[in-house]
């Protein structure tokens, strides 16, 4: 696995280094074996990079070759508001021409159970076979608490071992959701986290200076998860970035 570390001034350039991260990863893997799969965060820190993805970088993809995922989701109708397909769909999906069957969503509509296992099925069905799917990207983000995306601190759900996708409770929010498990999400083949603001400072500070496999470490989801075969890159604004050791720190962006 290669970790690495960036910083942005703002979070519009840690969008714009991100949307230009995905367009050519995206590019050169159609380019290489004719397909691109993303499963993608909700939250606020990815809405600039969904609506520059839906505009300015829109053309640099042929976006039909994309399958579109999710990381979680709300278990919430898809017009709600609350939804994670909603954010994506408004800002970006709905301004690309994309074919019947290339967006994938986790049906919140359902029971958490049955949304969970209708998601796996059609995961199952997506990468074939019974072995674990390997998402060419997955874009995270991380809560305050460490959290990333629906894998909360101290939750059962970061021992699921089986299973692609599980429904959890997240007692702080009072909701259902359903979220990858920690096995999907470290067999992707590049992860990209994009964290912004001054709430992540101490638990990203937190992780950062702990060591990989320690206990500190496992205190926060997001530091669990480490791709043992991929590429785990960090976009992070110099808010969020204030606690983090200055070795582990790469600049000028990837994008220079
Ligand atoms: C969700 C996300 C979640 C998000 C973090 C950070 O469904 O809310 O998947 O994991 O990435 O909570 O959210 P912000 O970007 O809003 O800080």
């Amino acid at each position: 696995m290669r970790e690495e570390l960036y910083i942005f001034p703002d979070r519009e350039s840690l969008s714009r280094t991100a949307a230009s991260m995905i367009a050519t990863l995206a590019a050169g893997t159609i380019e290489a074996k004719g397909t691109f799969s993303i499963a993608l965060s909700g939250g606020d820190t990815p809405k600039r990079l969904f609506t520059l993805l839906g505009a300015e970088y829109a053309p640099a993809v042929p976006w039909s070759r994309v399958h579109f995922f999710w990381a979680d989701e709300r278990c919430v109708p898809k017009d709600d508001e609350e939804s994670n397909f909603k954010n994506a769909y408004e800002r970006w999906l709905s301004r690309i021409a994309l074919p019947e069957g290339t967006i994938h969503r986790i049906r919140g509509e359902l029971s958490p159970a049955h949304a969970a296992a209708q998601y796996e099925d059609e995961l199952r069905r997506a990468f074939g076979g019974e072995g674990l799917p390997s998402f060419d990207l997955i874009v995270l983000g991380m809560g305050s608490d460490g959290h990333t995306a629906s894998l909360f601190p101290g939750a059962a759900s970061l021992d699921e071992k089986e299973r692609l996708a599980i429904p959890v409770y997240a007692d702080v929010l009072k909701s259902w959701r359903v979220t990858l498990t920690l096995p999907v999400l470290n067999n992707a083949e590049h992860i990209l986290f994009l964290v912004a603001g001054a709430s992540k400072a101490e638990t990203l500070g937190a992780l950062f200076n702990a060591e990989p496999r320690s206990e500190q470490r496992r205190r926060s989801p997001a530091g669990l998860v480490r791709p043992g075969h991929g590429v785990l890159t960090w976009l992070v604004d110099e808010d969020a970035a204030q606690s983090v050791p200055s070795q582990v720190i790469r600049t000028p962006s990837p994008s220079d």
